[in-house]
C-alpha cells in the first residue's frame, strides 16, 4: 500500500478557495506521479462562516485538526468583519494552538518574474527568512487603562522566552546548514534600542552559533536589513528574527520576489501539525474572477511537500512552477497573467505530467 497523508484544507475567504483548488490539483497530480496518496478534508472557516453562524474556530475543529499530517490554508479576511477578529481567532489561534513556532518564508526571484529592484535578477534574490511565530509582540501580553479617556494608557509587551528564542535560532542554524548555500545566518534585531529582548536573542545566537562552526554568523539591525534587502539582497542567505520584525521584513521580501502572487510560507512545528499558506490576503474584490495567481498557493504546497518528507514531489512542483513563470505567464500581477487562475494551475499540472520519471 502506498503511503497516505491526511491534509486538512481551510480554503477560507475571498479568493482563498480559488487558489487552494489549484494547489490541490497540483498536489494530486504530483502524488500520482510519485506514488503516494493525499486525503484532503475540507474545513469551512472564515468570514462567511462566521457571519452565518457566529462561529470562528470551535474547539471541536481544533481537536480534529490535531489528527492531520498538515493544514493547507487559503486566506483569511473578510471586508464585513472587523480587522483582527478572524486573524486572531483563526490564523493566530492555529499558530499558537499547534505551537507552530517557525514561520518559514523562502524568498526567491524566479526567472521571468519582475522585481521592482533595479539591476537585480534571480541570481541576486534567493534567501530564506526564519521568523519566530509564537512569541514577541504577537503573544498578546499587555493591556490598557482608562480606555477612551484623555488619560488612556496602552501597553503591548514583547514576550521573548529563552526556550522560544533558542528553538527558533537552532532551527535557523540547522536550516542554513541543510540549505548549504552561502552558509551565512543573519540575526535581524535591534540590539541598540531593544536592549532586553535582543540582548537575549544575541546571547542565544552566539551561544548556539558555537555549535555551528561551518556557518558564518552575521548581525544586522532590522532597519538596516530593510535597506540591504533593497540595495544588496544578494548578501542574504538565511535571516532569523522575531515575530514582528519577521512579519514586516517578509512583506518587503515578498515584493522583491514578485509579490503576493508568488510568496508562500509555512507555519511549522517540526514535531507537530504544521500549516502552509500563500502569504497574500483574501483579495475580496477579486473573488470569483479567476484573476489571482495561484503560484503562491502552489508554492505553499511545495513547502508542505518538503515538510512531510516528499522531497521528489516538492522538486517536481518547483521545477514545473519555474517553467510556467519563465515561459508562460506574462506578468504575475492580478488580472495581467494572460491566463485565468485555473489555467495557471493547468499549466503547472501539464508540466508535472511531462517530466520524465
Ligand atoms: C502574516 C500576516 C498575519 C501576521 C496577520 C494576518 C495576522 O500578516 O502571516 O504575515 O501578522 O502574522
Ligand atoms: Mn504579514
Amino acid at each position: 500500500m502506498s503511503k497516505e497523508y491526511k491534509i486538512a484544507v481551510i480554503p477560507g475567504d475571498g479568493t482563498g478557495p480559488e487558489v487552494v483548488a489549484e494547489g490541490i490539483k497540483v498536489m494530486e497530480t504530483v502524488a500520482d506521479k510519485c506514488g503516494f496518496r493525499l486525503k484532503f478534508t475540507n474545513y469551512n472557516l472564515g468570514g462567511d462562516h462566521y457571519k452565518a453562524t457566529g462561529e470562528i474556530l470551535p474547539d471541536s475543529v481544533l481537536e480534529s485538526l490535531a489528527n492531520f499530517d498538515a493544514i493547507y490554508l487559503g486566506a483569511i479576511g473578510h471586508p464585513d468583519v472587523k480587522p483582527g477578529i478572524l486573524e486572531k481567532g483563526i490564523l493566530l489561534k492555529l499558530r499558537f494552538h499547534f505551537d507552530q513556532y517557525i514561520n518559514l518564508r523562502p524568498v526567491k526571484l524566479y526567472e521571468g518574474v519582475k522585481t521592482p529592484l533595479k539591476d537585480k535578477g534571480p541570481e541576486d534574490i534567493d534567501f530564506v527568512v526564519v521568523r519566530e511565530n509564537t512569541e514577541g509582540l504577537y503573544a498578546g501580553a499587555g493591556g490598557c487603562l482608562k480606555r477612551g479617556t484623555a488619560d488612556e494608557v496602552a501597553v503591548q509587551e514583547s514576550i521573548n522566552t529563552r526556550k522560544g528564542v533558542e528553538r527558533c535560532i537552532r532551527y535557523a542554524f540547522e536550516y542554513c546548514r541543510k540549505r548549504n548555500k552561502a552558509k551565512r545566518l543573519t540575526l535581524c534585531g535591534k540590539t541598540n534600542v531593544l536592549t532586553f529582548a535582543f540582548d537575549l536573542w544575541e546571547r542565544v545566537f552566539n551561544e548556539i552559533g558555537e555549535e555551528y562552526p561551518d556557518i558564518e554568523k552575521d548581525y544586522a539591525h532590522v532597519d538596516a536589513v530593510c535597506m540591504w534587502m533593497v540595495k544588496n539582497p544578494e548578501w542574504f542567505d538565511v535571516i532569523v528574527t522575531d515575530n514582528m520584525f519577521g512579519d514586516i521584513i517578509t512583506d518587503l521580501a515578498a515584493i522583491i520576489q514578485g509579490g503576493m502572487g508568488i510568496a508562500a510560507g509555512g507555519n511549522i512545528n517540526p514535531d507537530g501539525v504544521s500549516m502552509f499558506e500563500p502569504i497574500g490576503g483574501s483579495a475580496p474584490k477579486y473573488t470569483g474572477k479567476q484573476v489571482i495567481n495561484p503560484i503562491a498557493a502552489i508554492m505553499a504546497a511545495n513547502i508542505m511537500l518538503v515538510a512531510i518528507g516528499e522531497l521528489e514531489a516538492a522538486s517536481i512542483v518547483e521545477e514545473s512552477v519555474i517553467k510556467v513563470l519563465r515561459d508562460d505567464l506574462k506578468d504575475v500581477a492580478a488580472g495581467r497573467m494572460g491566463y485565468t487562475t485555473k489555467e495557471v494551475g493547468d499549466l503547472v499540472v501539464n508540466y508535472i505530467k511531462m517530466i520524465n520519471d
